[in-house]
């Protein structure tokens, strides 16, 4: 009798020992995360390149998949970076807006206060291809809002940029392949064919802005020196650093957060800083980028 109660009196104690195990894991797992949706990363990168004579340096803010974000901690985050930073110019690679919300004027007010800090270039994502199919004109308006702001919109257009000691760069920047195609399937011929609509020349430096980063093999293909992208949010949760699932990668997708290499072509992408589907990121933080040309 007294060897069974004290065989209750350990498995209690047991019990009692791994739901206190489980709780606390719990609860800072909760902690971590609720930091980790709300606190901003910041990466720098720096990109050195025979093609242009930039001693003093010159510095690209890329922000991306900010999907109408109304997180005034994450929004604070951002501008305070900025204001830190200085950047000489900032590219947003898509999903600006998303097509599950429908306040576009969130996206519109966050840009009117980047443009305040330096020159905005701008492309579209899917959200905005699915916000075009949804309302034609809510997506024109938007497009309007921007150039309004002096944001330079680049749907298959290019320019050229001055840099310090009148070096020049060559900025293209894509249309989301959804635009000109509607099945998964077909992105990697769409965006091959927005590609091969401009004249690259290999001898000049060349950047472009295209918000699918797992089209890396096509942008090489092209001459590009340097790519920023998104769309893949960063994997969206990550575990021991390895990205879960991305949109058009599936799971465990390559191309997620930070640098990669094909060829001369060098690809930046950033994990976003909002969310769209999934409304919660897990270990995988809203990301801000900074890549000083040198
Ligand atoms: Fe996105």
């Amino acid at each position: 009798m007294n060897i069974n109660k004290n065989v209750l009196r350990n498995n209690h104690k047991t019990f009692k020992r791994a739901l206190c195990i489980i709780l606390t894991l719990f609860v800072v797992f909760t902690i971590v995360t609720v930091w980790g949706n709300v606190t901003l990363s910041v990466d720098t990168f720096l990109f050195e390149t025979d093609k242009v004579n930039v001693e003093s340096g010159y510095k690209i803010a890329h922000v991306s998949d900010y999907h109408n974000t109304d997180n005034i901690f994450l929004n604070d985050a951002v501008f305070s970076s900025l204001e830190v930073e200085k950047p000489d110019a900032i590219v947003l690679t898509g999903d600006l807006i998303d097509s599950r919300k429908t306040d576009i004027e969130i996206a519109i007010n966050f840009v009117s206060r980047l443009v305040e800090i330096a020159p905005v270039y701008y492309v579209t994502g899917n959200h905005e291809c699915n916000v075009s199919i949804k309302s034609q004109s809510a997506f024109d308006n938007m497009i309007l809002d921007l150039k309004a702001l002096g944001v330079v919109v680049l749907r298959n257009e290019s320019l050229e940029i001055t840099l310090p000691n009148n070096e020049k760069l060559n900025l293209f920047g894509i249309n989301d392949p959804y635009f000109h195609c509607e099945y998964e399937s077909e992105v990697g011929e769409a965006t091959d064919s927005l590609c091969a609509s401009f004249k690259v020349d290999k001898s000049k430096f060349n950047v472009l802005l295209a918000h699918h980063p797992e089209q890396l093999e096509i942008y090489s293909e092209y001459n590009f020196d340097l790519v920023f992208s998104g769309h893949a949010h960063g994997g969206q949760i990550r575990i021991f650093n390895q990205a879960l699932i991305a949109p058009d990668q599936g799971l465990f997708p390559e191309f997620t957060d930070g640098e990669y290499k094909s060829g001369d072509t060098t690809l930046i992408v950033s994990r976003g800083i909002g969310n769209s589907v999934i409304p919660l990121r897990v270990f995988c933080r809203p990301h801000l980028i900074y890549l000083e040309i040198k």
